[in-house]
């Protein structure tokens, strides 16, 4: 991690600096829409930056899943003309996408289905937001006129059976599962979080664990961990078949 320069701390606003003051800032170097910092102080925190408006649904869900252990807790969240400031505790380990868990493949697998089972378990009752599930087959049906008849005749009917039934990650990268001494330490990166279809969050971690071992060898293991029996191949098709088309 680089210690962090070009963005001022003393442009934060004063609920933040409270945090910040005093404190070394890592950048954990994660490319994406936001920037997340290590604030290393007494007990270290980290600090996620994001546009106006793109962190109050992460906040949402951190808050709703607070008595879970399936996310970090929110220490503080600010928001300025311009910035959204949210500041988690530190869960313990390292993310799954670091080479102590790539280099155990068949142990990574078989955690990331479980922990996606864990998620997709807890309850749903009063979810603040609404996450990927039947949202996208809404999307998708404008853009079906544009696809070869056959798939899209067969998204039109996989897509009747998608069902907002669980809490979903709903951007789900390797990135975003904190893993300590291989145990579920918690999720990271819930912007897209709520209520949603869990095969969304299941095809998109297969895809993700193929791009990182560059290979499918893996699949089962992960299906496995996560539970047959609680999968349905053709919502999974779904969603399998949308990514192969890039919607
Ligand atoms: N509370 C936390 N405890 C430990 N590590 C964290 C915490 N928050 C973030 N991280 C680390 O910082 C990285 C980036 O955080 P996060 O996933 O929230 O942002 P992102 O990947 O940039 O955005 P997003 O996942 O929402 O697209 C994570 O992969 C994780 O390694
Ligand atoms: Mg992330």
């Amino acid at each position: 991690m680089k210690l962090y320069h070009n963005m001022e701390p003393s442009t934060f606003p004063d609920s933040i600096r409270l945090y910040t003051h005093n404190c070394r800032l890592y950048d954990t170097g994660i490319t994406s829409r936001y920037r997340t910092f290590l604030v290393q102080g007494d007990q270290p925190l980290y600090l996620k930056i994001g546009g106006k408006g793109s962190l109050s649904q992460e906040k949402q869900m951190l808050s709703f899943l607070r008595s879970t252990k399936a996310c970090a807790a929110v220490v503080a969240f600010e928001q300025d003309n311009a910035f959204d400031y949210l500041l988690t505790a530190a869960l313990p380990g390292d993310n799954g996408a670091t080479p102590t868990y790539l280099h155990s493949p068949k142990h990574l697998a078989g955690l990331v289905g479980e922990s996606l089972h864990r998620l997709h378990s807890l309850p749903t009752g009063g979810c603040p937001c609404m996450g990927p599930g039947q949202s996208i087959v809404e999307r998708t049906k404008q853009q079906l006129s544009r696809l070869d008849a056959h798939l899209a005749k067969r998204l039109e009917l996989l897509g009747q059976l998608i069902t907002d039934d669980s809490v979903v990650h709903g951007d789900f990268h390797l990135n975003d599962l904190m893993i300590n001494n291989w145990h579920l330490s918690g999720f990271t990166g819930l912007s897209h979080s709520g209520l949603g279809d869990r095969h969304y969050d299941i095809s998109r971690a297969l895809r993700e664990l193929s791009r990182y071992l560059g290979n499918d060898q893996y699949k089962d293991v992960l299906l496995d961990a996560y539970g047959r029996e609680f999968i349905d191949p053709a919502r999974l098709e779904y969603f399998n078949l949308l990514a192969q088309q890039g919607i």
